[in-house]
């Protein structure tokens, strides 16, 4: 029996990453990698996790272990909501729940809003998980370039304009993945402005928001947005750690309500001594000192490649600037494939995703890549940087 003719009309056109056979040489040895899209784990508070763990296992290990509730453990759930009061982002009256990660927000979202071929604008580039979210609810996807200040708003007018299918429009809105990019607060109100106008919603997805090292805050599109229409999700996985699966999401009543009962049916509730862990490490100890460790020790690094970019690149490759996050985006001229500049610099022991992992076409050609420079010591970023700056100048000299 062939169990792939038995495939549902959600998983059978999804297809594996068409860089996925690249990366398995990731596990190569000495490779230095600025692919990933994870945190520095030296970063992770391991210690005092150990012992909170071990102390909620002695003293609350019937609670720790037992089922929990699915819209996440209380004490939790209030310390979210309040410091979302606090920063601005949220009203006394909003209220959160707590997912495993903030992946699973969006799944749940989607999961409770979205009918197969509705549109679903996404920012290009834009996270992988997001695009394959919505690709296995089989919404349309629309994508809307991003510009040095974000989202282009004429472009997503024109799309609001010219398809009235179009329910949600998805973005990373501050130090995106993969490009770094943070949208102006000048474009944050023209978005809402036009989310009320064509009437759809708006998925802020902010798991970087707290790691900004440099420049000003600006504003979530939750915080600007008077008439409900932004769904807020956030992480703990960039501040703590993502192993712990843990992130939440803001939405109005009715659809936290639905996203409860789809949650019900995808894990129960999320991981409770995770969740007991992460409400005492971030009650006793000062998550702002942790959070402002974490932003120093980015930046660095982020400095140190733009750094080492500029002295080793080819002048003609571009790189955005970003003032937090994880990541940087990179752009050749047009016309260079960087999925052929991959396998060349895997030959040379150095890995970046390719911008087409990033897009609504997956299978079209991009000169754009992405690099992630939490994760390589500043040794490798030397390293690594001198190394593709010399891939790139044979690469575009051939
Ligand atoms: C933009 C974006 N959204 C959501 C997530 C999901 O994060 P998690 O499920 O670990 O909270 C990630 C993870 O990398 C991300 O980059």
């Amino acid at each position: 029996m062939d169990i792939t003719t038995k495939f549902s009309d959600r998983v059978k056109h999804l297809e594996a990453s068409a860089i996925r056979e690249i990366f398995k040489l990731l596990a190569k040895p000495g490779i230095i990698s600025f692919a990933g899209g994870a945190p520095d784990p030296e970063l992770f508070p391991k210690k005092e996790f150990a012992e909170l763990a071990k102390e909620i296992l002695e003293t609350q290990g019937n609670t720790a272990l037992q089922y929990g509730i699915t819209e996440g453990y209380a004490p939790l759930r209030e310390w979210v909501k309040d410091r979302l009061v606090n920063q601005g982002v949220l009203t006394k009256e909003d209220d959160v729940i707590i997912g495993s990660g903030g992946q699973q927000g969006i799944d749940l979202a989607t999961k409770s809003l979205i009918n197969p071929g509705d549109g679903v604008i996404c920012e290009e580039p834009s996270f992988i998980g997001g695009l394959n979210c919505f690709r296995s609810y089989n919404a349309q996807l629309y994508g809307v370039p991003v510009l040095d200040d974000g989202i282009d708003t004429e472009k997503l007018e024109e799309l609001l304009k010219s398809h009235s299918n179009i329910k949600v429009l998805y973005t990373i809105s501050t130090f995106q993945n993969p490009s770094g990019i943070t949208i102006s607060l000048e474009k944050r109100k023209k978005i809402l402005e036009l989310a009320e106008k064509y009437d759809i919603l708006i998925y802020e997805d902010n798991p970087y928001g707290e790691l900004r090292f440099s420049g000003e805050e600006v504003p979530t599109l939750k915080a600007l947005d008077k008439n409900s229409r932004v769904i807020y999700f956030g992480s703990f996985s960039k501040i703590l750690a993502p192993g712990m699966r843990l992130g939440f999401v803001s939405a109005p009543a009715p659809l936290l309500e639905r996203m409860i009962i789809c949650k019900q049916t995808e894990d129960v509730h999320t991981n409770v001594l995770s969740q007991m862990i992460a409400y005492e490490f971030v009650t006793r100890n000062s998550i702002d000192e942790h959070i402002a460790k974490l932003r120093a020790a980015y930046g660095k690094k982020c400095r140190l490649m733009m750094d080492c970019m500029d002295k080793y690149f080819p002048a003609a490759v571009k790189h955005t600037c970003p003032e937090g996050g994880l990541f940087l985006y990179c752009t050749m001229p047009e016309g260079y494939d960087s999925k052929e500049l991959m396998k060349k610099a895997l030959e040379r022991n150095v890995a970046f995703v390719p911008g087409t992992s990033c897009m609504i076409d997956d299978k079209a050609t991009y000169s754009t890549f992405r690099m992630n420079y939490s994760t390589a010591s500043e040794e490798d970023i030397e390293t690594g940087i001198k190394t593709l700056g010399e891939v790139l100048h044979q690469f575009m000299e051939a």
